[in-house]
């Protein structure tokens, strides 16, 4: 089993910190991603949080072509299978099963699995992952939690998302352990409802420069 770790690595290290999107309103997908790639954060994941969240994938995918858009809370195969379908080019979940590996075998695109504690980083390595989300990042631990698994865990690196904003993001990105980052505050809900795509552009580039 492996990850597809070149493709992943790619991906993650484009930029210090990936967009985490719940998106509402069909209508919002295009500009949203184009306002986020104005600010030179073209890697997004779009959460399947909500039900129209695939159609958001594919619209973005046939229309901003210079984003890498990507599926997060992908809970099981078929959601995987679905969100590659519709165009995802990449797979986020918070957690790591048996199917999900499974299916991550036979797809084409890179997956992101969760592990939050060292059993669960131990289950993934044994298949050939070492490229972790670490989930939910402040509330299961925080910097000092994930800078403790460094030492056994030299190898493995992590993208921490859960309660992270641009301050917060700056002190996990000094850590060996973090290639990069996620958080949702890049698309605040009052922000992307009343389509302030400029603010979201601003809040994009400042994200963009943080390493
Ligand atoms: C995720 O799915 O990665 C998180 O819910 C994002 O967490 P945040 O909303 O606290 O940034």
């Amino acid at each position: 089993m492996s990850q597809k770790k070149e493709l992943l690595l790619a991906i993650m290290q484009k930029q210090p910190v990936i967009p985490v999107l719940l998106i509402e309103r069909l209508d919002d997908a295009i500009p949203l991603a184009r306002a986020l790639v104005r600010g030179g954060v073209k890697v997004l994941e779009v959460t399947l949080r909500t039900p129209i969240a695939l159609e958001c994938i594919k619209a973005i995918a046939d229309a901003v072509p210079e984003a890498i858009t990507g599926a997060g809370t992908v809970l099981d195969a078929g959601q995987f299978e679905d969100a590659e379908e519709a165009g995802a080019q990449f797979i986020v979940s918070p957690g790591v099963t048996d199917p999900l590996l499974q299916q991550a075998d036979v797809s084409k695109i890179p997956f992101l699995p969760g592990a939050m504690t060292p059993c669960e980083i131990m289950t993934g390595h044994e298949k050939g992952y070492d490229i972790f989300k670490f989930f939910p990042a402040e509330q299961a631990g925080g910097i000092e939690y994930l800078k403790a698994l460094s030492a056994p865990f030299s190898g493995v690196t992590f993208c921490p998302t859960g309660g992270i904003n641009i301050a917060k993001a700056i002190r996990w990105l000094t850590l060996s352990n973090v290639i990069c980052v996620g958080g949702s505050w890049l698309a605040p809900k009052e922000f992307v409802q009343t389509g302030q795509w400029d603010v979201i552009t601003t809040l994009a580039h400042e994200s963009s420069r943080l390493r």
